[in-house]
């Protein structure tokens, strides 16, 4: 198993750039199982879930060469057939986002055998929501043998859908079903998120009609037949975000390249409350300098536009070395606090209440032996390495294989001394 081995105590400098957003590559490439024409998608990262995504296409469609083509960052799919309407355990359990194909299956052959996802590090995470909304455009589903089977046999039904929750992969796999269905859905409640934006560009790239994708109520023209086309993914606004936080941590002078700032806006906010400079030198261009002390900022995690879930391990992090006490509250998950203990191994003063993490700050960090519990949590660790004393060594780093491109030659690009070593 792969570890991190980071001397930190570097600031960061330099330019660091962006990859394609894996949380948006993974539903785009769960779209290309709608229509029988080549679909290709350039900027897709190559991490260990996209892998896993490429695997499941591949057992979907009975894959042969010719039919999943990947050459860098661009992935050209072509679901001429669909042999096994289905997402296997085996896969699903390593990757819930594998749901994603629900959608797309029932939509394209009228039937869908998915497996439940199970447990989930950072929370429950069901996929009830996704479910219910397909039962509204007329699916019958039923629950056997840990799979979720759904049956369209006649298609689907355009219907008003009112998610009881923001759900992002909800909005995403019935978005997917949506297109193909008969007549209007409209989507209530939607998730605003700019990778649901993302995936209906590809759709509408595809021939899909819809309106409203990036507000809460999307409206989709059902239609006949989706056809081949080219997609460039969206920037990771996580990834960015984490550069960015980076950045501020080790008190450096950080270029992140290739992101949109639109999309990072409440981060960015938090992040001048806490006294760091956000400058946007260009368009696609942020840099972060720390020109004082870090001051205590408090943070709750909401759905986009608000602060995003997947920055608040990272931004805890940053709190640990903030003047002051910051209350960081998670409304999201129920169990997204797992890097707390790690960080307090290093240093961190945070106290746990319920949903609430309390920092008090500053307290130097010290390099030490930590355990990455999920994909965020990681990523966490890895900030409070580059910032602490000394070395870290992070256990059980292919959580942040997950959904980080070359992490450690990206950071060491600008500045970090940062390795992997296989035991
Ligand atoms: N929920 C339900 N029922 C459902 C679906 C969701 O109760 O059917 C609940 C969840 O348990 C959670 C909340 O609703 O408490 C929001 O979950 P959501 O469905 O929005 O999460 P997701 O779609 O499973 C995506 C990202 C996550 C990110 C969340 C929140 C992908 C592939 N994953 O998950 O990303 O944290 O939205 O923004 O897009 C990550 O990249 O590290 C990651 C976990």
């Amino acid at each position: 198993m792969d570890k991190l081995v980071i001397e930190g105590g570097v600031p960061l400098s330099g330019e660091i750039a962006v990859s394609g957003s894996k949380n948006s590559a993974l539903p785009a490439l769960a779209a290309c199982l709608l229509t029988a024409e080549p679909v290709t998608l350039h900027r897709i990262p190559l991490v260990r879930d996209i892998r896993t995504m490429l695997d499941l296409i591949g057992h979907i469609i009975g894959s042969k060469d010719a039919d999943i083509s990947t050459d860098g960052g661009r992935v050209t799919i072509c679901a001429g057939r669909i042999e096994h309407p289905e997402a296997p355990y085996e896969l699903v359990k390593t990757m819930r986002a594998s749901s994603l194909v629900l959608g797309p299956l029932v939509g394209r052959c009228g039937h869908a055998r998915v497996s439940l996802p199970g447990g989930c590090a950072i929370g429950a995470r069901p996929i009830n929501l996704h479910v219910s909304g397909l039962e509204r455009l007329g699916a019958e589903v039923r629950q056997e043998h840990g799979y979720i089977q759904a049956q369209a046999p006649h298609g689907l039904q355009g219907a008003n859908v009112q998610f009881d929750r923001i759900t992002v992969t909800g909005t995403e796999d019935l978005l997917m079903a949506a297109v193909l269905a008969r007549g209007e859905t409209v989507i209530e409640n939607a998730a605003r998120e700019p990778e649901v934006a993302d995936l209906a560009a590809l759709l509408t790239a595809m021939g899909a009609k819809i309106e409203g994708a990036g507000t809460s109520t999307i409206r989709v023209q059902g239609v006949a037949k989706l056809y081949g086309t080219e997609h460039t993914i969206i920037p990771d606004r996580i990834e960015a975000g984490t550069f960015l936080i980076a950045g501020a941590l080790t008190r450096g002078d950080l270029t992140v390249r290739g992101c949109v700032p639109e999309h990072l806006r409440a981060l960015i906010a938090k992040l001048q409350q806490a006294g760091v400079e956000v400058t946007e030198p260009a368009p696609d261009i942020l840099r972060v300098r720390v020109p004082g002390k870090l001051k205590n900022v408090d943070i709750t995690t909401e759905e986009h536009p608000g602060f995003a879930t997947d920055l608040q391990a990272q931004f805890m992090a940053l709190m640990t070395q903030a003047a002051g006490i910051s209350f960081i509250t998670e409304t999201i998950f129920e169990n997204r606090f797992m890097h707390a203990q790690e960080l307090a191994r290093m240093g961190a003063n945070i106290r746990l209440e319920g949903r609430q993490a309390i920092v008090a700050g500053p307290t130097p960090l010290s390099g030490a032996q930590v355990i990455a519990s999920d994909l965020r949590a990681s990523a966490s660790l890895v900030l409070a390495g580059l910032a602490a004393q000394g070395e870290t060594v992070i256990d059980r780093v292919y959580h942040i294989d997950r959904g980080y491109e070359k992490i450690e030659s990206k950071l060491a690009g600008v500045g970090a001394r940062i390795r992997r070593v296989s035991v």
